[in-house]
């Protein structure tokens, strides 16, 4: 079985849930529930008895190690992070606390647990640490791509923090032999996608009738990656990627802000055209820019397509359109997480001090 991190996320529940639709390999999924963590997302394995979540902190190291102990995994996926660099700006001490020092410990745990493995099991056993390409700082407009060897460079709270757990893994790698694997990815959109980032938030707010908040130009550029493909690359470098070694993991779709901005209004002019039949992107404002705005990401996948011989499933087109077919087919995960009323089933689930979701 494998322990996942996070795996009630936007990423990480798609991961969990192709998981278990491929492989019957169980999982223990470890989440904290935060306003980002959605049990709901995982509600079609309520009864699947591969599928186990624990409400919990990967900083709570007495909690880890007996997991570890109690389910003995052959490898840990670790997606759980804060991962939205607003939050990190008006208050970055979460930041800190659950992505590096909840790394920090997660590592620890993970060490006490592998060196008591037996040979072939501390062989065969993985750390996969699911990292972001923010960690490479900003490009300019003709540098090339962020390589496995750029500069790390982070510019935002967030961007700090999850270089500075990338320093961790490499070290505990490095100092302790621990078999670490380290995957920086572009942004990633999809199903789930909590509706403060870009996409869902532009989908959900063109749907009520809300304003579009464009940053600054909209001229930043960010490089899309449709979040099953993520999880399809995750998979392959835990098969068969090199110990120590950092995967860099993106669709080759750079695109500006405002252009995916005017290309979801395009869509949903298409499939759900506004009651009077005026364009969405006439809801499109400008706002004030976010301070320290990266300008553009880039990531150059080679080395993963190369060694390992992935490749993304689709391109921006395809992908941005099941995206907002999702969005249009999934009003009610819309609304309860917009209500927080998935916050309450949590609160009511969590009342009696029990930690384990059951499902
Ligand atoms: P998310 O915010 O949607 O989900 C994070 C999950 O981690 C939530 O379920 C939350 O409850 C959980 N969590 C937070 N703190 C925790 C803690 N201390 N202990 C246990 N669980 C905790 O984030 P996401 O977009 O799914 O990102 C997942 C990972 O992928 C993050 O590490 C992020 O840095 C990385 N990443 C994200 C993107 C992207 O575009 N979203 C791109 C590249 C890399
Ligand atoms: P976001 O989804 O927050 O991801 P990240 O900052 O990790 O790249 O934002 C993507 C881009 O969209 C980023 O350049 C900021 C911009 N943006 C807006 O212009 N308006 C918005 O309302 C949001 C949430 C983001």
């Amino acid at each position: 079985m494998i322990l996942v991190t996070g795996g009630a996320g936007f990423i990480g529940a798609n991961f969990v849930l192709d998981w278990l639709a491929i492989h019957d390999e169980p999982v223990i999924n470890l989440d904290k529930l935060t306003y980002a963590g959605n049990p709901e997302t995982l509600q079609s394995l309520q009864a699947d008895t591969r599928h186990t979540l624990v409400q919990g902190d990967i900083g709570d190291t007495a909690l880890v190690s007996q997991l570890l102990t109690q389910h003995q995994p052959r490898a840990v996926v670790n997606f759980a992070a804060e991962s939205h660099v607003d939050r990190s700006i008006h208050g970055p001490g979460e930041f800190i606390q659950t992505n590096i020092v909840g790394t920090f410990n997660l590592l620890e745990s993970v060490r006490g647990y592998w060196q008591m493995l037996p040979a072939d099991q501390k062989e065969a056993f993985r750390f996969l640490h699911v990292s972001t390409d923010e960690v490479y700082g900003s490009l300019k407009k003709d540098d090339p791509a962020f390589t496995e060897t750029s500069h790390i460079e982070p510019n935002s709270p967030y961007s700090a923090s999850k270089a500075a757990s990338d320093h961790l893994v490499r070290a505990w790698h490095h100092t302790y032999g621990l078999p670490v694997l380290t995957t920086n990815c572009s942004n990633n959109y999809g199903p789930y996608h909590f509706p403060e980032k870009l996409i869902p938030l532009m989908i959900v707010n063109a749907l009520a009738g809300k304003a579009l908040p464009v940053y600054g130009d909209g001229q930043q550029i960010r490089d899309w990656l449709y979040v099953k493909d993520h999880c399809s690359a995750i998979r392959r470098v835990l098969e068969a990627g090199r110990l120590g070694e950092i995967y860099n993991v993106g669709g080759w779709n750079e695109k500006a802000n405002l252009d995916i901005v005017q290309t979801v209004c395009a869509l949903l002019d298409e499939l759900r055209p506004r009651l009077d039949a005026k364009p969405y992107r006439d809801q499109i404002t400008y706002v004030t820019d976010r301070p320290g705005h990266d300008r553009r990401y880039a990531i150059d996948a080679r080395k993963l397509e190369q060694e390992l011989g992935w490749k993304p499933a689709e391109t921006f087109e395809s992908g941005i359109r099941k995206t907002v077919q999702w969005y249009l087919d999934h009003p009610d995960w819309v609304a309860h997480v917009q209500s927080g009323a998935y916050r309450d089933w949590v609160q009511k689930q969590y009342a009696s001090g029990a930690s384990d979701a059951g499902h």
